[in-house]
Parts: C-alpha cells; sequence; structure tokens
C-alpha cells in the first residue's frame, strides 16, 4: 500500500487515432517491403491523426479516460504538464490549450509543456512527483501526447516506417482511501548533449528558422541516425534496469512488468538477451502504433494496465530513451 506522503499515479488513459498506415501501405510509395520493416523493426502499422486533428485533441482523449479512472473531474486538477515535441504550435503551450480545453482557464491552472522526446513522459512524471511531494501541487495531470505524422518525412524510407501518432495520459497525487494508487518510488533522468546531432529536425527553430530553403531542403522532418540510436537504446535500456534493480534489491520475480519505449522490437530483445531477463517481462504495442515518441510509455503503461497484464503488489519498471540524448527509468509500486 502505498503511503500518504509518496506521490501515485491514481489512473491512466490513452488515444490513438482510428486511421492505420500498414506496412502495405507503405510498400505503395517507398521502395520497401513488409518483410524489410517487420524484421528490422518489428512494426506492422501505425496510427495517424485525422486530418485537422492536432496533439491537444489526442491529450484532451487521454487526460479524460485518465481522469475517469482516478474517479476525478477536471477541477481537481492544479497543474498540468504535457510531454510532447510537436506541440499544436510553438507558442502558446499546449499544456495551455488542454487547460482551456478541459474547462480550466477560469481557474487559472497552470500547464506547459516539456520536451525531453521518447523519455519526455519519464521527465513529466518526475516533475509531477517533486511538485506533488513538495506540497507545491496536490493533483497532476501529465500527458505524453505526439502527432509524429506531422513532422516525418514519408519520403525517407529510413524514418517514416517508425513513427506514429497517439497520447497517453496519468493523474498523479496522493493516495486517498479506498482507490488503487500506484506508487512512484523513484525516477531518474539523464541526459547527453554530445549526441544531439543524432536524432534531430534540424529547421523550424532559432537555429534555422522556416524559409523556402529550410522547406525545400525537408529540414522540418526528423532525421535519425539509425544505427547510433539503435546501440545507444540497447546500452542505456540494459544500465537503467540494471541500475534500477540493484537500487531497489529487485530479482526478475518481484518485477510484474517492464514497460520500455517502443522503438524497435530488436532493441528490446537485444536488451532482454543480455539482462538473461524472460521476455515476457516486457510489454510491447509497437507491432501496432509504431514509435510514438512522448505517448509511447504512457500508452504502453495504459494498454498493459487495460489488459491486466501488471499483477497487483509488484514492481513495474518504465524506460524510456530518445533525442537529446534522453534516457530515464521510473519504478512504480503497482
Ligand atoms: N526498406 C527497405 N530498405 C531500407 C529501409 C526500408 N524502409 N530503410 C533503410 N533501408 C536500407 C538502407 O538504405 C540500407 O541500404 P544500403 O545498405 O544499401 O545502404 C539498408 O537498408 C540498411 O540500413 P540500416 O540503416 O543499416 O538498417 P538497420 O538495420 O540499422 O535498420 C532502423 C534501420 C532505422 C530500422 C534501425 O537502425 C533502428 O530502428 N534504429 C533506431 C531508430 C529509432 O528507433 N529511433 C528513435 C529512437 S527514440
Amino acid at each position: 500500500m502505498a503511503s500518504d506522503t509518496s506521490a501515485a499515479i491514481l489512473g491512466t488513459g490513452s488515444y490513438v487515432p482510428e486511421r492505420r498506415l500498414t506496412n502495405a501501405d507503405l510498400e505503395k510509395t517507398l521502395n520497401t517491403s513488409d518483410e524489410w520493416i517487420t524484421t528490422r523493426t518489428g512494426i506492422k502499422e501505425r496510427r495517424i491523426a485525422a486530418d485537422g486533428e492536432v496533439t491537444s485533441d489526442m491529450c484532451l482523449k487521454a487526460a479524460q479516460l485518465a481522469l475517469k479512472d482516478a474517479g476525478l473531474t477536471p477541477e481537481a486538477l492544479d497543474l498540468i504538464i504535457i510531454a510532447t515535441l510537436t506541440p499544436d504550435q510553438p507558442m502558446p503551450s499546449t499544456g495551455c490549450i488542454l487547460q482551456q480545453k478541459l474547462g480550466l482557464g477560469e481557474k487559472g491552472v497552470p500547464g506547459f509543456d516539456l520536451n525531453a522526446a521518447c523519455s519526455g513522459y519519464l521527465y513529466a512524471l518526475s516533475c509531477a512527483k517533486a511538485h506533488i511531494e513538495s506540497g507545491m501541487a496536490k493533483t497532476v495531470l501529465v500527458v505524453g501526447a505526439e502527432a509524429l505524422s506531422r513532422i516525418v518525412d514519408y519520403q525517407d524510407r529510413g524514418t517514416c516506417i517508425l513513427f506514429g501518432d497517439g497520447a497517453g495520459a496519468a493523474v498523479v497525487g496522493l493516495p486517498r482511501e479506498g482507490r488503487p494508487a500506484h506508487r512512484i518510488k523513484s525516477v531518474h533522468l539523464w541526459a547527453d548533449g554530445r549526441g544531439g546531432e543524432q536524432l534531430i529536425i534540424p529547421a523550424g527553430g532559432a537555429r534555422q528558422p522556416a524559409s523556402h530553403a529550410s522547406v525545400d531542403e525537408r529540414l522540418h522532418y526528423v532525421r535519425v541516425n539509425g544505427r547510433e540510436v539503435f546501440r545507444f537504446g540497447v546500452t542505456k535500456m540494459v544500465e537503467m534496469i540494471q541500475r534500477q534493480m540493484a537500487e531497489h534489491d529487485l530479482k526478475a520475480e518481484d518485477i510484474g512488468l517492464i514497460v520500455p519505449h517502443q522503438a524497435n522490437i530488436r532493441i528490446l530483445d537485444s536488451a532482454t538477451e543480455r539482462l538473461g531477463l524472460p521476455p515476457e517481462l516486457f510489454f510491447t504495442n509497437l507491432e501496432q502504433y509504431g514509435n510514438t515518441s512522448g505517448a509511447s510509455v504512457p500508452l504502453a503503461l495504459d494498454e498493459a494496465a487495460r489488459q491486466g497484464r501488471i499483477p497487483q503488489g509488484k514492481a513495474v519498471l518504465l524506460l524510456g530513451f530518445g533525442a537529446g540524448l534522453t534516457w530515464a527509468s521510473a519504478l512504480l509500486e503497482w
């Protein structure tokens, strides 16, 4: 049972758009094949936001479900944090847009965005935990959401096969009598800016503002050094799991589920093999959604919970890694 002074996840929710982009669809426009994509990544299809559907719309749907799961209404919130690299626009923040969509404008509830790419949800979870445990906030909405289809180059077969859209949310607060609460025991964040070029959208910011030339050169799209990022992902997954297990004296049988960032099945397989952990401890849904960056971990956590994949009382490990380079882990008591 969670203690009264530790922040806990009180409810989760997620949303994915209806439209599917399958490997067969990509075969029609690119020099690629279902066989190549499946064996190299494990991904079969991704969801794509509808025309006019933006990140804050997906945030709203995931947030409403998380609030319902927690048995709370938006009025309970006193902080909103959105982890995204695809905000509705550079300003105002998607946090403020979501705040208004939740009907909290008049109340003045603060909302902001945070960009730690695929580690973003865990960075946001650490902020929520710190706000709650310091007494600065009581109930925090954390959302990881992305409309990556808007920043992916569908002419680049090396990247567009990887990414999809979606959102996942958690309501974080202190445990309440008679309600489920999943204590956030620890969150660790890391970054190494030296690897910034490995995973980058070169233009559209202060360094290379939008111009005819930047658009012509397709610099507003995601660029990935696949091999480097692959190696980085495996190394950091292994390090983070080993560290959390050592720090909390966990054996494999104490872990209910590991919910990793859903980047590539081969990254997960390599890490699992190096660690000697049973593959069934790792939750995956990348086959259906691809890499949804900031949405990846909360979407997977919510699906795992809904599918009854997380045994009560066991440890749950959340793991993220991505642009920055950033990486992060969290340990929950389910
Ligand atoms: N279909 C067919 N061939 C493709 C292809 C596709 N969709 N994408 C790339 N190729 C080709 C390349 O052009 C290359 O051809 P060449 O040898 O003639 O030059 C060949 O396949 C091998 O490319 P490579 O990039 O070495 O493949 P890989 O095994 O490293 O797989 C990724 C590429 C992107 C799938 C893999 O590196 C990866 O998943 N990396 C991690 C990326 C990621 O997850 N980033 C986000 C993390 S947060």
